[in-house]
């Protein structure tokens, strides 16, 4: 049988991985400067971390997830998303005894199981952020500023913000009531799914993409005019923070994203190229996570954006690297004694850090030149019988086709590549 990857989840090549890793080095550097630390959580979780941290009537929970029972029959899910885990490290490893604010980042793969198709996987990648611990608005901004400074950075422009509120839990209770009374004449026209939600939480009728429900959802009223005065001096606080840094954004009172932890300020920033539906990120605050996680009640803002969704910006706008930098130096051996002398030549220029290369097929000068050549190597050293027998022989510089004269030493060898 001839074996293929799982659907939904795919191989990064080698052509592809110069690209994914100019873009992890950029999250970690816009994330470290805003002194965000790095958390690296198992990919694997006890199901009931998700199903309670994210919510039962969520579909990524109902639908989406893989769960499957260990060797002693505990359920074990593969992570959706990470923020309940970055939760759940924070309160098993009491964090918030040493220093209960917390400002951190991840990159890793997560899955769910959707339908596969252009920006959409099934093991998926995403970089994200948590800040947990303070509830000041100014955070809420933060994150979302960390979030714009990191698109623009990778050079996207035509971004726009997606803001509203949901409020806290005893304002979505009374906004939880005026969806039931607004969908109630309609629920029966709408999917079925939308009539579980109607029953489960009417919030996540919002977030429906099925067709059919959409001119119901239109007119459905809006969180904000739901906000108790806490929650709307909140929301005001946010908006004045992003007015004064320039950061532009469209409210929008349907905004109220797919996971159930969410409190006060959601959002999501979109890309002209990805379509409407589409989100670059998301995140929001989350100030009942923690305690519902069993820590101490604490509040949480954060986002996360998929991977696969910005290369493919990215791309579209030809601002990826296409290939790795190339090798310093490519060495072409003529014969067994060559072949010793390069050995022994590459594994010293190795360990002084030079990149160096060489052929183990016994190729021919022309097609080792090629190769040198395809390989990007920026020197060339070519070593034959008579190369070994004096000692030296002739490095190109590949640019400019210039040749000189060096020892078969590594010091002197490696003195002239770096230098040229
Ligand atoms: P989310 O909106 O479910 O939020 O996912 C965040 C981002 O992950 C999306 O905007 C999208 O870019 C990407 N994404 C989601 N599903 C897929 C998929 N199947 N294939 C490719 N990309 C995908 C969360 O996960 C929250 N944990 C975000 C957060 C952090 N909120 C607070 N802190």
């Amino acid at each position: 049988m001839a074996y293929e990857s799982v659907r939904g989840m795919r191989d990064i090549l080698p052509e592809e991985t110069p690209a994914w890793n100019a873009v992890e080095a950029r999250i970690r550097e816009i994330a470290r400067a805003f002194n965000y630390r790095e958390i690296r959580p198992p990919v694997v979780e006890h199901t009931e971390l998700f199903s309670r941290g994210i919510g039962e009537a969520t579909d990524v929970v109902n639908k989406e997830m893989y769960t499957f029972p260990d060797k002693k029959g505990r359920s074990l899910t593969l992570r959706p998303e990470a923020t309940a885990s970055v939760v759940r490290a924070y309160v098993e490893h009491g964090l918030f005894n040493t220093e209960p604010f917390q400002k951190l980042y991840y990159i890793g793969p997560m899955f769910r199981y959707e339908k596969p198709q252009k920006g959409r996987s099934r093991q998926f990648h995403q970089y994200g952020v948590e800040a947990i611990g303070a509830l000041d608005p100014a955070l809420d901004v933060e994150v979302i500023d960390l979030a714009w400074t990191l698109m623009e950075s990778l050079g996207i422009k035509g971004l726009s913000l997606r803001l509203n509120s949901i409020g806290c839990p005893e304002d979505r209770v009374r906004y939880r009531e005026a969806l039931r009374e607004y969908f109630a004449p309609r629920i029966g026209k709408m999917c079925p799914d939308c009539q579980r939600r109607y029953e489960e939480n009417p919030l996540r009728i919002l977030d429906c993409k099925n067709e059919i429900c959409q001119p119901h959802i239109q007119g459905a009223p809006g969180s904000v005019d739901y906000l108790c005065d806490e929650c709307r001096d909140h929301f005001e606080k946010v908006k004045g923070y992003l007015d004064q840094l320039s950061l532009s954004y469209r409210i929008d009172p349907k905004l109220v994203r797919g996971l159930d932890y969410y409190t006060r300020t959601v959002f999501e920033l979109v890309s002209v190229d990805l379509g409407a539906q589409d989100a670059l990120l998301g995140g929001g605050r989350y100030d009942g996570l923690v305690e519902q996680l069993g820590g101490p009640a604490t509040p949480g803002v954060g986002f996360a954006g998929g991977m696969e969704r910005l290369i493919l910006v990215l791309r579209a706008r030809g601002l990826l690297p296409e290939s790795d930098s190339g090798v310093d130096l490519f060495l072409v051996t003529l014969g067994d004694e060559a072949m010793s002398a390069a050995v022994e030549l590459a594994h010293a220029l190795r360990r002084r850090g030079i990149k160096v290369d060489l052929d183990y097929r016994g190729r021919a000068l022309r097609k080792q030149m090629k190769y040198a050549d395809q390989i990007k190597a920026q020197h060339v050293l070519v070593i034959g019988e008579n190369e070994v027998k004096t000692g030296t022989a002739r490095l190109k510089e590949m640019t400019t086709g210039e040749e000189t004269g060096v020892a078969l030493k590594p010091e002197e060898i490696a003195a002239k590549v770096k230098g040229g």
